[in-house]
């Protein structure tokens, strides 16, 4: 048994880091990470390149304020809207790594998303020209569809036909929850997908038996043991097209435990630790560096990071909540204990 681990530092390829209060307090927690593609899902949604620019600034500022001289490379997204036009993709060109498709209303902060997703062929197609990576929410928000089959749904519905309809634009669909999912990007071969660590490890009888558990409330809402067990053998797979998102999406205590609590995990500060201990469970530690600092890089065209993080063995690591000036943000909990640690 070993007691040390040492990857290529690691990306996160999907994160909110919120903005204000919250952007100050959290920041700090997704500095073992090199790099990460940051979610414009803020209020009001970042739409522009003039939102963009002040968005990265006021996350470098919170960074350097967390950990004065840390290196963190935010790569930033544009929220894409009914409004949105190829020549707001040509305004971020060169600014944003990625643009992302939240379907309207699919989720946090979501109400300006798209309505039209056909109408949006003109964009997708200019940003296969500029070679900006087209980030999706994939789940369809009609609420005639159960919400557990939202995602299968919106393969069949909407993403397999814009794919036929783009063809070179490349498409991550984030944080996958279904064997359905993982079976649709593997067979389409030229698609990225990213995993979270929550659905990694959590099933939905850890949201809803035995007592609701608002903490493990997320969109995608989590699924089966199956699915779950699909994801992990993807995640500690050989196929390139998975790697790391955390989807760490933090919200204070008050909006989560509400009666309509927000959906959102805060995994970030433990996200490595979760990741140890799992791939070490499924006998794949060989394969967490591909999953967390390699494949996601290869596909969006980035070189590896250079530098190494350590994370070692030792006592349970304490799931204390992190204050904010608008309240406590609870830390996911994993259902085990957590007893790596990244070494600083
Ligand atoms: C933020 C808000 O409400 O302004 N929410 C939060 O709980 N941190 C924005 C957000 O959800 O992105
Ligand atoms: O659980 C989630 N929370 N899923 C998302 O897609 C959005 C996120 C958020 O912004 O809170
Ligand atoms: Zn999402
Ligand atoms: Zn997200």
């Amino acid at each position: 048994m070993t007691d040390t681990i040492t990857l290529r530092r690691p990306d996160d390829f999907h994160l909110h880091l919120r903005d204000g209060a919250i952007l100050e307090a959290v920041a700090r927690g997704s500095l073992d990470f090199a790099r990460a593609i940051i979610m414009p899902n803020l209020v009001p949604p970042v739409v522009d390149a003039a939102m963009v620019r002040s968005y990265r600034d006021r996350i470098m500022t919170a960074v350097e304020k967390s950990v004065p001289g840390a290196e963190f490379g935010p790569l930033m997204t544009l929220y894409l809207t009914d409004d949105t036009t190829p020549a707001t993709i040509d305004e971020v060109a060169g600014l944003c790594t990625a643009a992302k498709l939240y379907p309207a209303h699919a989720t946090t902060n979501s109400a300006s998303g798209v309505n039209d997703i056909d109408g949006l062929t003109p964009v997708l197609e200019r940003m296969a020209e500029r070679g900006i990576v087209l980030c999706i929410h994939g789940e369809v928000t009609d609420h005639e569809v159960d919400i557990f089959d939202r995602e299968a749904v919106f393969l069949e519905r909407v993403l397999a036909p814009m794919r036929e309809r783009v063809p070179e634009l490349k498409i991550v669909l984030e944080h996958v929850s279904t064997r359905t999912a993982i079976d649709f990007v593997k067979a389409a071969g030229n698609m990225g997908a990213t995993i979270t660590a929550h659905h990694l490890v959590i099933d939905r009888n850890d949201l809803l038996a035995g007592g609701i558990r608002p903490h493990n409330y997320c969109l995608p809402i989590v699924k089966r043991r199956e699915d779950r067990e699909a994801l992990v053998a993807a995640a500690t797979g050989d196929n390139p097209a998975f790697f790391f998102g955390s989807d760490s999406a933090p919200h204070t205590d008050p909006r989560k435990l509400g009666p309509c609590g927000a959906a959102g995990c805060f995994t970030a500060p433990l996200a490595l630790a979760i990741l140890a201990h799992l791939f070490e469970a499924a006998g794949a530690l060989d394969r967490l560096e591909e999953f967390v600092s390699l494949r996601g890089a290869a596909f969006y065209g980035l070189p590896p990071n250079p530098g190494t993080v350590t994370l070692t063995r030792g006592a349970p690591v304490p799931l204390d909540p992190i204050d904010t000036a608008d309240g406590p943000i609870t830390l996911f909990n994993p259902g085990f204990e957590v007893t790596w640690r990244v070494e600083n």
